[in-house]
């Protein structure tokens, strides 16, 4: 069922059914995180392994409490500096928290987003929510309702109808129970701005293949449309022809695309890209060219999503 209303998407929450909900980033999934059944149903739904853990969503830092066994000083300073807003705190987990929303971990990933309709929609829900993006395992992240719809309509209760999202990107995952706090997926909040305010932070900008990876979730497919990504330095790398497309800052090669898309920047890029990835399905595109950015800010969330839709 589809609405405006945060509260009657709310009433779906608190009755232990599945409401998917606009935020900053992309559109989440969402499941009362003290519900075990409801959360269990989000991994349904979405076709999502059981071995990764959901972010638990809050209103504001007055329930931290409810969900968090005790607060590194990293994750105040984050939270303090960037929420609400697209930052992911990794942090112990609360023994009364069900263990299916971390996939067993005994830590759990905070976050406040900083959106009004996901905040009036937290608020209305009255209990901590865990929620990962409103896909389908695998699939494009959803930057509009029509995108949650397209993948999930009929194995969800609710969709709460929003904007299209602005970032585009997932927020920034942060292990701050890593000391220096660990980067484990780039995201809305550029590194950069980490660093002013906790000083060191570490980013792996590769993690290596052989090491188990730190966030559950980067070991999967992700991102991905069905059509192949080939991700180019140059713009000329890309090779037009039927069912090619082209995205990127630089104009594309001589020769036909079937979609071209060239956003004025890293911003609208990031916030493009996931859309254009489900357009280029529809089109029936088999080839995808995606200029990588300049590795700094947005730019180095936007490369790792583009990568990843890349890797098979
Ligand atoms: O912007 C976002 O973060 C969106 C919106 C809906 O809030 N959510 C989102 O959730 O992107 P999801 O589930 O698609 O991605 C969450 C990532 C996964 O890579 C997951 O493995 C990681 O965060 N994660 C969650 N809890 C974790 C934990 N306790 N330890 C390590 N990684 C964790
Ligand atoms: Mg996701």
């Amino acid at each position: 069922m589809l609405t405006r209303s945060p509260d009657e998407a709310a009433a779906h929450i608190r009755a232990g059914r599945l409401a998917a909900f606009p935020t900053e980033t992309v559109y989440g999934l969402g499941a009362d995180a003290f519900q075990p059944d409801a959360v269990e149903a989000v991994f349904a739904a979405k076709g999502r392994p059981a071995d990764n853990p959901l972010i638990v969503h809050l209103a504001d830092a007055g329930r931290v409490d409810q969900v968090v066994a005790t607060l590194p000083a990293s994750a105040d300073r984050l939270l303090d500096a960037f929420a609400p807003g697209p930052i992911t705190c990794i942090v112990p987990r609360h023994p009364d928290l069900p263990s299916v929303v971390t996939a067993g971990l005994d830590t759990v990933g905070v976050r406040i987003p900083g959106h009004a309709t996901a905040q009036a929609f937290l608020r209305a829900c009255a209990t901590p929510v865990a929620a990962p993006s409103a896909n389908r395992s695998g699939r494009p992240s959803p930057t509009t309702w029509q995108a949650v719809q397209e993948d999930l309509d009929g194995r969800i209760a609710c969709i709460l109808q929003g904007d299209p999202t602005e970032a585009g990107v997932e927020s920034t995952v942060v292990d701050c129970t890593a000391d220096p706090p660990a980067v484990l997926r780039p995201g809305a909040v550029p590194v950069e701005a980490l660093r002013a305010v906790l000083g060191t932070v570490e980013f792996p900008e590769e993690e290596a293949s052989d090491d188990a990876p730190r966030s559950p979730g980067t070991k999967h497919r992700h991102y991905a449309p069905a059509a192949r990504v080939h991700v180019v330095q140059e713009s000329s790398e890309a090779e037009s022809g039927e069912g090619t497309a082209y995205i990127g800052l630089d104009p594309p090669p001589a020769g036909d695309f079937a979609v071209v898309r060239r956003p004025a920047d890293v911003e609208a890029y990031a916030h493009e890209v996931f859309a254009f990835f489900r357009e280029c399905d529809r089109a029936g595109c088999a080839d995808i060219y995606a200029q990588r950015v300049p590795p700094e800010g947005l730019g180095r969330a936007l490369n790792d999503r583009l990568e990843r839709a890349a890797a098979r």
